[in-house]
Order: structure tokens, then C-alpha cells, then sequence
């Protein structure tokens, strides 16, 4: 492998190397979502069924634009009010403007991990992550569903204290859990495990002005994807029992202290609802 290939600025994956574990025959829901964010992490199969889906919902590509950067911006703001440790669950294929990038121009010796339950995701984020310093990031497979495994996983200890603030990052996550596998009560377990002053992040699909637009498009790669549960505002606010909601509070992704004025078209991706909250 090539130094270019493991930068973790988002540098071309696969040129030259690939991990065995990446299957190029299927499209999938992370390379889908890389390719709606025009990164290069992506085969043709998840180029077609992100085009499928795009015919379905063209405002797809900017909700996924609008959704990395807001995390983008929650990120920055946290790390820029003192926090130094990032859990990022749902991590997707970490590709440019990823958690430890931003988080990591504010406090260069930040300390990131990165969780997905997606064998894919992780070994995409092995091949980018690699060249990362392993005091400060790792990878874990594991599924937000089952929260022990994250809170009491090793490698997350080795990296994060726990008894010093944390940011959770659950972003475009929470909408794979569905009321069923409980995920209120998730959201409740990570928000008790942390020491005051840490922070909950939130971005969550809503069905926004075109009801059922969402359920459409998911269709167009249904055998790629995961379930998908769209929750309003409130139901998305009660994921921060346990926190004071930052300002503006539960709001659309685009309008979560944006950094210029809304366009009409952020003010029309009102798909989905984004919200920081910091644990008292
Ligand atoms: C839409 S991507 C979001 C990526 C990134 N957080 C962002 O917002 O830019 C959702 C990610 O969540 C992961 N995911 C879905 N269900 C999960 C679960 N139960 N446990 C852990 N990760 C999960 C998927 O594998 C995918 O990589």
C-alpha cells in the first residue's frame, strides 16, 4: 500500500490495494452514501443503485451533503469548547471531513473511535485509518444495539477515558433502530455512561414535505439497505433525555447553527433533524 492510499484526509482507497473483505458485487448502503457525498470510495454497483435511488429522491445527494456537515460543524464546535475524545458510532467509510480530521485542526492529539457493526465499513476504515497514530484512533466492529459492546470494549477504553468528557456521535445512525430493538433506551445507555460535560450528537431521518418520498427511494436499493425509521422532531428530541439541548435545539440538519446563510434548497431538506446535547 501506498502512503497516498491511507491518508486519513480521505485519500483514494483501492488504486492499488484492496482488503479481501470488500465485496465488489454488491451494492452497499456505506458506498452508497460515500458516492451521494462524491467520494471515491464506491464501485459501479453502488453508483447504479445511488442513481436508482437519486431518480426516486433527488434531494438524497444534498441531505447527505447537508448530514456530514453538520457533522462537520458539531465536531468543530465541540472540540473547539474543550473536548478532546470522540466515540463515533455509525461511523460510515470515513472519507474527507471525517471526525478525527475536523476534531484533529482544533487538538491535534484528539482521540477518536470509530464504530460501525459493518465488516465493510471497517475494513474500508482500516485501509484509510492506517496511517493514523494508534494512541489516538481505532476502529471497532461492533452494533450500537448492543451498547455493552461499546462501552465496555477494551480497545474504546485504551483509547477514551470515560471519566472525562466524550462526544457520542449517533449521526444518520439511529434511524437503522427501530422502536422494537429500543432505541431510545440505547441513546439513554450511552448518555449515562458519560461524565458530565460530555456530549450527545444526533442527526435522525424525518419524513420532511413530502411524506413517503424516503420510503420510496429506500426501495430503489432495498437489497442493499437496512431498515429504515423515519422519527419526527419530537421523538428525536427525546434521544437527548439526560442532556441540555445546545441552540437552536431539535432542528432541520441544514439549520443547526449553520455557517452561512441557508440556501432555499438547505431550507427545503427538511428530511431529517439534528440536534448536540451536553450531559450536566
Ligand atoms: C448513513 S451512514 C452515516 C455515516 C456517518 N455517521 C455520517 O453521518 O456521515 C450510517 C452508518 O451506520 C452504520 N450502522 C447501521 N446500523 C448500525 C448498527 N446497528 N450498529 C453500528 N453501526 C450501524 C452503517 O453501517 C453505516 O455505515
Amino acid at each position: 500500500m501506498t502512503d497516498e492510499s491511507i491518508s486519513e484526509d480521505g485519500g483514494a482507497l483501492l488504486p492499488d490495494w484492496e482488503p479481501p473483505e470488500i465485496d465488489r458485487s454488491k451494492a452497499h448502503p456505506a458506498r452508497i452514501y460515500d458516492y451521494l457525498l462524491g467520494g471515491k470510495d464506491n464501485f459501479d454497483v453502488d453508483r447504479e443503485a445511488a442513481e436508482v435511488a437519486l431518480g426516486l429522491m433527488p434531494e438524497l445527494r444534498g441531505m447527505a451533503r447537508v448530514n456530514r456537515a453538520f457533522l462537520g460543524r458539531a465536531v468543530r464546535h465541540l472540540a473547539e469548547a474543550g473536548i478532546t475524545q470522540f466515540l463515533d458510532i455509525g461511523t460510515g467509510i470515513p472519507g474527507p471531513g471525517n471526525t478525527g480530521e475536523i476534531a484533529r485542526q482544533v487538538h491535534p492529539d484528539a482521540r477518536v473511535v470509530y464504530v460501525d457493526y459493518d465488516p465493510i465499513v471497517s475494513a474500508h476504515s482500516r485501509a484509510l485509518l492506517s496511517g493514523a497514530d494508534p494512541a489516538l484512533t481505532a476502529i471497532v466492529q461492533a452494533d450500537v444495539r448492543e451498547p455493552k459492546t461499546i462501552l465496555d470494549n477494551g480497545t474504546v477504553h485504551a483509547i477514551l477515558d470515560f471519566d472525562r468528557p466524550v462526544a457520542v456521535l449517533m449521526v444518520a445512525l439511529l434511524h437503522f433502530v427501530s422502536d422494537a430493538e429500543d432505541a431510545h433506551a440505547i441513546a439513554a445507555t450511552f448518555v449515562d455512561a458519560l461524565a458530565p460535560g460530555s456530549a450527545l450528537v444526533v442527526s435522525h431521518a424525518s419524513e420532511g414535505h413530502e411524506p413517503g418520498k424516503f420510503g420510496a427511494a429506500r426501495s430503489g436499493w432495498n437489497n442493499a439497505t437496512s431498515q429504515l425509521v423515519l422519527r419526527d422532531r419530537e421523538e428525536i428530541e427525546r434521544f437527548f433525555t439526560g442532556t441540555e439541548l445546545l441552540e437552536p435545539g431539535v432542528v432541520i440538519i441544514p439549520g443547526w447553527r449553520p455557517d452561512h446563510d441557508l440556501t432555499d434548497e438547505e431550507r427545503s431538506l427538511d428530511y431529517g433533524h439534528a440536534a448536540v446535547g451536553i450531559k450536566r
